[in-house]
């Protein structure tokens, strides 16, 4: 958990910065999507299914800008559900994202990409077509629970179908340094993750959990709140990590 709002917010953050950012959404769920646009204004729009399945269209057809300088968005919609299904037996079919990714990434110095929860075709083409993850972990009793799979997964990847795929990091969120069990938990993830553990967490905060709700990011929707000031910070150490 906490996948989404770090992906908008550390794009944000990116973008706010001079980047000029990319930020693509393949989670059937859309959650990077509807916090930047009104749900109105996506109804008759081509999305991130449309450009993984018909290769006639390109970029500028599903594109669309965001309030927030220099960041960009490919939007996901509800029928990304249907891909999985549909690329049953197509021999490219890990490499749909990578392959429409690559032509467009000089146009970007970053993109993000946003996942689903779950590690089936729709991750993997993001594993695939990515050379950086970024893993955040809820600070929770639960948090390490998956951790093997998606080690499993991420080493298979590593194996053949892209050797370049580095952990960047993983962040640890909805952290509560007051509590006892959250320094525990803490301490925990970092003996799985050792130093690849960002010194940045992200603390539970009501005005991350909001923003979305007003087509904002944390910058803009409340720049004094941690949040802000740690997604800032999160921001440099990525930056530090992958330039
Ligand atoms: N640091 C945080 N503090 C408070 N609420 C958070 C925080 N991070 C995420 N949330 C909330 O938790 C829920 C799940 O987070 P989200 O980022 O959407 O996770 P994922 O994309 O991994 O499912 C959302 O309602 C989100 O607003
Ligand atoms: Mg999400």
């Amino acid at each position: 958990m906490g996948k989404t709002t770090t992906a908008i917010n550390l794009s944000a953050a990116l973008a706010q910065k001079g980047m000029k950012v990319l930020l693509a959404d393949i989670d059937p769920q859309a959650n990077s999507t509807i916090s930047f646009i009104d749900n109105g204004n996506l109804e008759q729009s081509l999305s991130i299914y449309d450009l993984m399945t018909d290769m006639k269209l390109s970029l500028s057809d599903v594109l669309k800008k965001t309030s927030v300088q220099n960041l960009d968005l490919i939007p996901s919609r509800i029928h990304m559900a249907k891909l999985e299904r549909e690329l049953i037996g197509e021999l490219d079919a890990p490499f749909r994202l990578k392959d429409r990714l690559d032509p467009i990434c000089k146009m970007y110095d970053v993109v993000v990409i946003d996942t689903p929860p779950t590690l089936g075709l729709i991750t993997v083409n993001a594993l695939v077509a990515a050379t950086h993850l970024i893993i955040p972990i809820q600070s929770s009793y639960f948090a390490l629970e998956g951790t093997d799979d998606l080690l499993e997964t991420i080493n298979r990847i590593k194996a053949r179908p892209n050797p370049e795929l580095e952990v960047l990091g993983v962040v640890v969120t909805l952290h509560d340094r007051r509590t006892t069990l959250s320094r525990d938990i803490y301490d925990q993830i970092c003996q799985v993750f050792g130093d690849k553990v960002f010194s940045t967490t992200i603390s539970k905060s009501v005005r991350l959990e909001e923003s979305p709700a007003y087509k904002e990011s944390i910058f803009t929707f409340a720049p004094a709140s941690t949040g802000a000031v740690e997604y800032a910070n999160l921001c440099e150490e990525v930056i530090r990590r992958a330039c």
